[in-house]
Parts: C-alpha cells; structure tokens; sequence
C-alpha cells in the first residue's frame, strides 16, 4: 500500500539547493498584442510559428511536470490569450484539477482579450487571474504599453470579474512613471474588490533607449509612502508566488510586493519557467537554460523527458545577480521578459 506514495516522492523534483519545484510557468507564446516600453522593444522578432510546441506537446510537457508533482500552473507569454486554440490546452487540463493533482490552474495576462475569454476559462477551471496594469490614465497606458487601450482592459476585468474570476492586478513600480498613482491604483483595486501587487523593474533585454536606474522604484519607498497614510500589517500567508502581502487595515486589501531588487526571494523559489519552444528557464535572472523539445519529440516514452526533466532541475542556479545598489545595473540578462513571460 506505502510503495505508490512512495514512488510518487521519489519523483518528485529537488533542486540542488534543497527547493522543491511545485510551480511551473509556461509561455505558450512571445507574442504580444502590446509592446510595453519596459518589456519589448518596439520591433521585436518573432519566433516563426514552425518552432512552437504544438498544443498536444504543451500537454503532454505540462502533464509531465505534474506528474513530478507540479501542484500550480501559470500560463503566460507574450500574452497567452492570442496563442490560436489556447482554449482546448486550458480544457485539456482541467482533467489535472479534476485528478486533484494540479491545485491551481492561472494565468497572467494583459487583459485585452479577457472580454472573450473570461467565461470559457472560469469553466475551464480557473479561479484567479493576474493583470498587468500599470497605470489608471488612458493617455499614460496609450504611451507605456505603444499599442495597448485601457478601455479595452478594463471591459476584461468586469467580464473576468463577472464571471466569477478573482483578480489580482500587477503593477510594475516605475519611477516618474505611475508613483503619483500609488493611491489611485490602491483605492480604484479596494473599491473593486481586488488585490494589487507591485514589482520592481528588473533589467532584462535590451528596450532601447530606456533607463533601468531610472525607472527603479524600490518597493521599500512605496511601502513607507503607503505607510504614512495607512496601517499596513504584515501577512504571513502567500499566493504560491515570489510575492509578500502586507494588508491595509482601513480597507482590509492585500497589497503584494515582489521585491527582486530590493529584498531576493530566491532562497524560497519553488518555480520553474518553459518556453514556447520547450526551453526549460530554472531561473528568470540567469541565461542558463535547457532544452525539452528534443527529448519530447524524441520518443513517446516519458520516462526519456522525465530523466531531461530532471536533470535541468539538476542545474537550477541558486539565485539572480540583479543589482542596482553600485548605481549601475549589474546582472542584467539579455532576453526579454515575454521569452519566458516573468
Ligand atoms: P501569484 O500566484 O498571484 O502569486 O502570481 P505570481 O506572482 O507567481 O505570478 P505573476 O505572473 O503575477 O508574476 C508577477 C511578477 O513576478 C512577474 O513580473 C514575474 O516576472 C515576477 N516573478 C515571478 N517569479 C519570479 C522569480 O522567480 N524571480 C523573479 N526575479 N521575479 C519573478
Ligand atoms: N521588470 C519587472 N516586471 C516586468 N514585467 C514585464 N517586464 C518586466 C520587467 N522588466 C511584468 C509585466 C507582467 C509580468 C508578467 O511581468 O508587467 O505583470
Ligand atoms: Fe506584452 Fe506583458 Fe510584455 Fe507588456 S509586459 S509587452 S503585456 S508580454
């Protein structure tokens, strides 16, 4: 009766630093419906759609990883909801929530094509999205996003809240930019009902003329900001994700704060990220990556990816090397934050 259980944890997927991987990201596409100015440059290239794991791989890549006792699956991109089909991948998993293997079944997205999809996904399973939002002014999000409209966005987030979605919003904290809307977001997410989480920038890919240090908010000056007019207790309790939660007493929100820059959190880093290629990242701030398409297309035996699995598991580094602190941005990686989707 004990040996099942007992296979089941020999499987299971330990980092050499004694992390157990729980949490995998998969970005089903590089494409994007906006070009955030922190995020892409304003012509970037394309994968062709020939290097792309199909759906099928996508499913067979994910359903791997769960049986090595992935437990949270977050899909993203690019944005993951212009991925022709990703619905019949959505469907498709929800056999691994049904199993009771996979707990949660996500997705981080810019919102602009939640308006068709909202419905399609509560009844694929999803229970919470993440979207990206940085600013509340429609000329501000015209101009930080090149290509995307907030009304557009906001008519995702009442379909995804209608039809019963939780929704977390991200911000990424970007000086000069959205400091001056730190309390807006904050009550505009109260009055909705909705969490808010803020990021710091981190320096990946080249954006062109943008300026990193520049745009560095460190999340301990919006906490002493949002301190001065509210009471902020710490939480103890987490999403599964890098994000630690204070909440404000007078509204009862949760505000997030994922602190690359300012507080590592890699020592409890439980994630894993593949691409749409079958790229397997073990960390977003290190180039270091492996390939899982060929041993996917390799054979039929799962055993075979397993083993590839694995042994990329084997070279997870321990942490990233950002750093601002020398008033130079060190650590910086070359690909852009939509290769693997953050
Ligand atoms: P929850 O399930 O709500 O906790 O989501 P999440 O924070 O795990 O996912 P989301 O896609 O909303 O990620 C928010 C931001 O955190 C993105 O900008 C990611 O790039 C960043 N992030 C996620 N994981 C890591 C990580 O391991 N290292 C670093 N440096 N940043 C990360
Ligand atoms: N630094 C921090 N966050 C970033 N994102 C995109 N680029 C960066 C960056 N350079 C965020 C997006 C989205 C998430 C997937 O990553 O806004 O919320
Ligand atoms: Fe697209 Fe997200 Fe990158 Fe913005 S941050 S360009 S929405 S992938």
């Amino acid at each position: 009766m004990h040996r099942p259980t007992f296979a089941i944890m020999e499987k299971q997927l330990i980092d050499p630093f004694a992390r157990a991987i729980k949490y995998l990201r998969v970005s089903v596409t590089d494409r994007c419906d906006f070009r955030c100015v922190y995020c892409m440059s304003e012509n970037m290239e394309f994968l062709p759609k020939k290097d792309l794991l199909t759906l099928e791989e996508l499913d067979r890549l994910c359903s791997a990883f769960i049986g090595l006792g992935v437990e949270k699956l977050r899909i993203t991109g690019g944005e993951p909801l212009v991925r022709r089909g990703i619905m019949t991948f959505f469907n498709a998993m929800t056999r691994h929530l049904d199993s009771g293997a996979l707990k949660e079944l996500t997705l981080t997205t810019n919102g602009s094509q939640l308006a068709k999809y909202a419905e399609d996904l509560y009844a694929a399973g999803v229970r919470r999205v993440n979207v990206s939002l940085d600013t509340l002014d429609d000329q501000k999000f015209a101009d930080i996003t090149r290509w995307g409209r907030l009304p557009q966005v906001i008519k995702g987030i009442d379909a995804a809240q209608k039809a019963g979605l939780r929704v977390k919003i991200n911000a990424v904290a970007l000086k000069g930019f959205n400091e001056d809307e730190l309390f807006t977001l904050q009550s505009w997410c109260a009055d909705r009902d909705m969490d808010l989480t803020f990021i710091e920038v981190m320096p990946m890919g080249d954006i062109g003329n943008e300026d990193r240090l520049g745009q560095y908010w460190s999340l301990n000056d919006l906490r002493k900001q949002l301190g001065e007019r509210f009471t902020l207790t710490d939480l103890a309790e987490r999403s599964g994700g890098p994000a630690r939660y204070i909440r404000i007493e007078e509204t009862g929100q949760k505000i997030g704060l994922i602190t690359p820059m300012s507080h590592n959190f890699c020592e409890s880093c439980n994630r894993v990220r593949i691409t749409c290629t079958g790229e397997i990242y073990t960390c977003l701030g290190q180039e270091g990556h492996s390939d899982l398409r060929e041993p996917l297309r390799a054979s039929n035996d799962d055993d075979v990816l397993e083993a590839a699995i694995h042994r990329a598991i084997g070279l997870k580094p321990k942490g990233h090397d950002f750093d601002y602190s020398r008033q130079t941005v060190d650590g910086r990686v070359s690909r852009h934050m939509s290769h693997t989707g953050g």
